[in-house]
């Protein structure tokens, strides 16, 4: 942990419930990241895990609650909004484009004019994504191989890697990983947990969502609890065992 991780909230939400129709899948949560802190989100499927940072990624606004950002009142009416703010995520689903290259995918939506094209200027455009492209690989030290890779032939550590630096290219305050790991072999899901320790390095907060609690356990600062859409859990990663986590995910009847 540096010591930012120390230093108060960077995003803090407060109160936050949301309800889906008839089924209220946020009661009132609270909850906070520093800078350069990774927090594990767990609970049981339905606990409310994505609902919660659907809305801090803005998905959806909450039904009641508020978001501040060091120290102010927000509103995301878009995920743009809380992109502006420097609040990127990456989902499971690897959403990359199969017939685009990897600068390709990582420039993806922010320079449509520099994606394909086979003007001069589109082939000077592509040598600067390709060089940009590949220092932020560099920069979270991992290797893709080939660039000029198709992101469908690439593997699913790979895509998860490039879908996560196309997260970082606009270098966030906070990223939020929901299972970055579950449609990954446990190699590249331990490369996955080493990306995250350099984010924190780095002064990212991360928000990581697992299954694999001891993915969890092996990664995060902080471990936060839902269960049926409350928190009842929230403990530095040190004061608190995998096996308590689990009793406090399924509830003490
Ligand atoms: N878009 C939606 N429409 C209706 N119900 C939803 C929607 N998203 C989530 N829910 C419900 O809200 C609850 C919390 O879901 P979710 O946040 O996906 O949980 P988790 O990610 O922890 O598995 C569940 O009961 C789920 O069925
Ligand atoms: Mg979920």
């Amino acid at each position: 942990m540096t010591h930012e991780a120390h230093a108060r909230p960077w995003v803090e939400m407060r109160g936050i419930h949301k309800w889906f129709g008839g089924v209220h899948a946020l009661k009132g949560v609270d909850f906070s990241v520093r800078r350069g802190e990774v927090v594990g989100l767990i609970g049981d499927n339905g606990a409310g895990k994505s609902t919660l940072i659907k809305i801090l990624s803005g998905v959806f606004p909450p039904d009641k609650g508020e978001i501040l950002i060091e120290g102010h009142r927000v509103r995301f009416r878009s995920p743009k909004d809380a992109k502006q703010h420097g609040i990127e995520t990456v989902y499971q689903e690897l959403a990359l484009v199969d017939n685009l290259d990897v600068p390709g995918n990582i420039f993806l939506g922010r320079e449509p004019a520099l994606v394909g094209g086979g003007s001069l200027l589109a082939l000077l455009h592509k040598g600067r994504m390709v060089r940009e492209a590949r220092d932020l690989l560099a920069r979270l030290k991992v290797d893709i191989g080939d660039l000029n890779a198709l992101a469908g032939e690439l593997s699913g550590g790979q895509r998860q890697t490039v879908a996560i630096a196309r997260a970082l290219y606009t270098e966030p305050k906070l990223l939020i990983m929901d299972e970055p790991t579950a449609a990954l072999a446990v190699q590249e899901a331990k490369k996955v947990l080493d990306l995250v320790r350099n984010l924190r390095e780095r002064n990212i907060g991360v928000v990581f969502i697992s299954h694999t609690l001891q993915e969890v356990f092996a990664v995060a600062d902080r471990i936060v609890i839902l269960r049926k859409g409350e928190k009842v859990g929230d403990f530095p990663v040190d004061e608190l065992t995998i096996d308590e986590a689990v009793k406090l995910m399924v509830g003490g009847e």
